[in-house]
């Protein structure tokens, strides 16, 4: 682990919930495991993972002012559910509080959440390691999603999307009107 990994790390332990915590440390091995098989960058997929909820911990309210603050723009699905917000924030203070530079690494948090059409590499590691960790237990499909990601990677991005639209729909939450653009980008994708 770099130094910048293991500054990092001590910084969120103090900084994070316990259980957010732990997510976050099974994000950073998982998506390590990820950029192994796809042959990503490995450090880059840690750093990534280790810090895409750092700005979990901030309250809603707070989320919308520091956003405000920084001219991030709001959406009004965002304005209506400040949770969306912290991968856009996230983003944010990885490179102004965590001193992150890495543009792919910074992109990726920024849209671990909702996904985006057309992602890259590390983008895609991200989404699936978040979703796949092994502290995760409530997801649909998560030992069938598990084997996938590291079979296709692709695939898997659009089941777990497929499967998250599913859940949002059933409990009738907020669904982010790019995590829909995504599984259809997706889907045309795998045709
Ligand atoms: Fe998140
Ligand atoms: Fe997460």
């Amino acid at each position: 682990m770099t130094e910048q990994l293991k500054k990092i790390k001590k910084q969120l332990k103090k900084e994070l919930e316990k259980d957010r915590y732990q997510h976050t440390l099974g994000v950073m091995y998982t998506a390590s495991c990820l950029a192994m098989r796809y042959e990503g960058d490995i450090q880059q997929a840690m750093l990534a993972g280790l810090l895409h909820d750092c700005a979990k911990g901030v309250p809603g309210d707070r989320q919308i002012h520091l956003c405000k603050k920084n001219r991030i723009p709001i959406r009004t699905v965002e304005r209506e559910n400040p949770s969306l917000l912290h991968a856009k924030l996230g983003a944010y203070l990885a490179k102004t509080e965590y001193g992150v530079k890495n543009a792919e690494v910074l992109h990726a948090i920024a849209v671990h959440t909702t996904g985006a059409p057309q992602m890259g590499l590390l983008d895609k590691i991200l989404f699936v390691a978040d979703y796949i960790e092994p502290n995760r237990d409530k997801a649909a499909n998560l030992a069938q999603v598990r084997k996938m990601a590291f079979e296709n990677l692709d695939q898997a991005v659009f089941q777990i999307l497929h499967d998250t639209m599913h859940y949002l729909n059933q409990k009738r939450g907020a669904i982010d009107p790019v995590t829909d653009e995504t599984y259809q980008y997706y889907r045309q994708q795998l045709r």
